[in-house]
C-alpha cells in the first residue's frame, strides 16, 4: 500500500469524527499522574545481567567531502546485524549499519549537507531535532525517501518523495548544541526509532570552544532507550499491522510502549570507567514514550552532583544545580559531573526513580582507582549569552488541546491531516502558545526553539530553562511558551514526542509565512 493509502486511512478516520475545538471536554478524565505514559511490553528472552557491558560510544562520521563552506556526509540506512544482548545478534534498521547511528559533529554556521541513500526494505524521512532548518530538508513526515525499487506515484500526497536517496542541507545557524536524527516517516515513527533509526548531531561554536568546559574522551553522548526483545533477541514492538501498511500499534499499546530493558547508547545498563575528573555528559531521552527521572546514586557528599549547562537548544547562560532531573522523550540535558567528588574506586550509578525493578537503573560509572588526574576544566558561571525572548513583545497567543479520542490522539481536535495548517505564524514575531493536556505529552514544535514561561500559571520547573524544543507537559497540565520562528518560510510540525501518540494523530502542521 502506498503513503497515499495511509492518508486516506487518516482522513477517514479523522472523517468519523468532525474535528474542530473542543470545549468542555474533560481534562485529564480517567488518568492519573503516574509517572509512566504507555503500556509496559514485557522481554521473551531473559533480561540481560546489568552492569556487565562495556559503554559504547557511537562512531564519529567523516565527511564524504569538504569545501570552502560546506560538509558533506553520506549515510545508507540498510538492516544490519547489531550486537545489543550477550549472546544475540539483533537484526536493527540502522543508519551506516550501528544503533546508535554515528554521530555527526559540525560547526555552527556551517552548511552540512548529509545525503541519506535508503537501501531498507520501506520509505523512510530523516528528521533533525533542534536543527533550525529549511523546509524542504526538515524532514516532512511525506517527505519520503523511497527504495530505489521504484513506489507508486504519491503525486497527490502534500509531500515531495525521492527515490534512492536524498540530501538534507543544514545551514545551522544556531547555537552549539546537542541535536538528534531520527526517522519521521508519517505513522511509522514509532518503529521506525524502536527498530533503531536514530543518532546524535552535535554543534559546537565559539563561543563553546572558549568555555573551560570537559572535552575530548570527558564529553560523552548518551542516548537512553527502553526496549523489548522476543525469545531470540530481536527488537519486539507491537505493530497493528506486521506489514507496516496501517501505523499504530495494537490497542493495549496505545499510550505508548515501554520496554523492560534499559539500553544507553545501545547497550543495556552499561558500565563506563571513569577517572576522577569533570565530565560532560549529554543526556537524550530517546525513548519512544519513556520518561526517566535521572539522578546519581550515590549522590555525592553535599548533592547537586548533577551540573545542568545545557538544555535542548544550547549552553544555559548560568549553571543549574540539580539533585535529579525529569527528562520526557526527545529532550536534552547537558551536564557536568564531577567525580572527583567520589572516593577513588566507587561506584555510582545513574538511576530513574520512576522506574521499578530493572529500569530504575540506566548505568553505572566505575571510579579509577589511583591518584586523580590533572583537571583544568571548570564550570564557569557565566555560559552563553542570555537568551533574550521576550514574551512583552507578544501580539498573538495560540491554544493548543493534546487529548485522547476513541481511535487516536489529537490537536485541538484534530488527528494528523497533513497540508492543514493549525496556525500561519509570521517569522520573526514573537508568540504566546498555551499547551494543555489529557495525559503525559512531550510537546514538540520543530524550526524554533522556545522560553518555557509558566506551568499552570506557576513558574517554570528548575529543569525548564534554557532554549527547549521539547516540554515535558503531564496530566491535565497547562504551559505557556514564548516562541519566535525565523529564517524559513514553510512548513513545519508541532507534535507530541510519544511515538505512539504522534503515530496515531498527534501531530498538526503550521506554516511559517
Ligand atoms: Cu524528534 Cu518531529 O521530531
Ligand atoms: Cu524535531
Ligand atoms: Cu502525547
Amino acid at each position: 500500500m502506498t503513503a497515499g493509502a495511509n492518508r486516506r486511512r487518516f482522513l477517514g478516520a479523522a472523517a468519523v469524527t468532525a474535528c474542530g475545538t473542543i470545549i468542555g471536554l474533560a481534562t485529564g478524565a480517567g488518568w492519573s499522574r503516574l509517572g509512566q505514559p504507555g503500556t509496559l511490553l514485557r522481554s521473551r528472552c531473559p533480561l540481560p545481567p546489568t552492569f556487565r557491558s562495556p559503554l559504547p560510544i557511537p562512531p564519529i562520521l567523516r565527511p564524504s567531502r569538504v569545501t570552502a563552506d560546506t560538509d558533506y556526509y553520506e549515510i545508507t540506512q540498510h538492516l544490519a546485524e547489531v550486537s545489543i544482548l550477550p549472546g544475540f545478534i539483533t537484526t536493527a534498521w540502522t543508519y551506516a549499519g550501528s544503533f546508535p547511528g554515528p554521530t555527526l559533529v559540525s560547526r555552527a554556521g556551517r552548511r552540512t549537507v548529509v545525503r541519506h541513500i535508503n537501501r531498507l526494505p520501506h520509505p523512510v524521512v530523516v528528521h533533525l531535532h533542534g536543527g533550525h532548518t529549511p523546509h524542504d530538508s526538515d524532514g516532512y513526515p511525506l517527505d519520503l525517501i523511497a527504495p530505489a525499487a521504484a513506489m507508486p506515484g504519491t503525486a497527490a500526497m502534500p509531500g515531495v518523495t525521492t527515490i534512492g536517496y536524498r540530501d538534507y542541507v543544514y545551514p545551522l545557524r544556531q547555537p552549539a548544541a546537542t541535536l538528534w536524527y531520527h526517522d519521521h516517516r508519517m505513522g511509522f515513527t514509532g518503529p521506525g526509532v524502536w527498530y533503531g533509526l536514530a543518532g546524535f548531531h552535535l554543534i559546537h561554536d565559539e563561543i563553546e570552544d572558549a568555555l573551560p568546559l570537559p572535552r575530548g574522551h570527558r564529553d560523552i553522548p548518551l542516548m537512553i532507550t527502553d526496549r523489548a526483545f522476543t525469545a531470540d533477541g530481536q527488537l519486539l514492538y507491537p505493530l497493528s499491522d506486521r506489514a507496516l501498511r496501517t501505523p499504530g500499534t495494537t490497542p493495549a499499546y496505545r499510550d505508548g510502549v515501554l520496554g523492560d530493558i534499559i539500553l544507553v547508547n545501545g547497550a543495556p545498563w552499561p558500565v563506563l570507567p571513569v577517572d576522577r575528573a569533570r565530565y560532560r555528559l549529554r543526556l537524550l531521552n530517546a525513548s519512544n514514550a519513556r520518561r526517566y527521572r535521572l539522578r546519581l546514586d550515590p549522590p555525592p557528599l553535599g548533592g547537586g552532583g548533577l551540573v545542568q549547562i545545557g538544555s535542548d537548544g544550547g549552553l544555559l547562560d548560568h549553571p543549574i544545580t540539580h539533585d535529579d532531573l525529569p527528562i520526557a522523550p526527545a529532550e536534552r540535558f547537558d551536564v557536568v559531573v564531577d567525580f572527583h567528588r567520589y572516593p577513588p574506586g566507587a561506584r555510582v550509578q545513574l538511576t530513574n526513580t520512576l522506574g521499578s525493578d530493572a529500569t530504575a537503573r540506566i548505568m553505572r560509572f566505575d571510579i579509577a582507582t589511583g591518584p586523580a588526574p590533572t583537571d583544568d576544566t571548570r564550570i564557569p558561571h557565566t555560559l552563553a549569552a542570555p537568551h533574550t525572548l521576550d514574551p512583552a513583545g507578544a501580539r498573538t497567543t495560540r491554544t493548543f488541546a493534546f487529548q485522547s479520542y476513541p481511535g487516536g490522539w489529537r490537536i485541538n481536535g484534530c488527528l494528523y491531516q497533513p497540508g492543514t495548517d493549525i496556525a500561519r505564524p509570521r517569522l520573526g514575531d514573537t508568540e504566546i502558545w498555551r499547551f494543555t493536556t489529557d495525559f503525559h505529552h512531550p510537546i514538540h514544535t520543530h524550526l524554533g526553539q522556545f522560553r518555557i514561561l509558566t506551568r499552570d500559571d506557576r513558574p517554570p520547573r528548575p529543569s525548564d530553562h534554557g532554549w527547549k524544543d521539547t516540554i515535558d507537559l503531564g496530566p491535565a497540565e497547562t504551559a505557556e511558551i514564548a516562541v519566535r520562528f525565523t529564517d524559513y518560510p514553510g512548513r513545519y510540525l508541532l507534535h507530541c514526542h510519544n511515538l505512539e501518540h504522534e503515530d496515531m494523530g498527534m501531530m498538526a502542521d503550521f506554516t511559517t509565512i
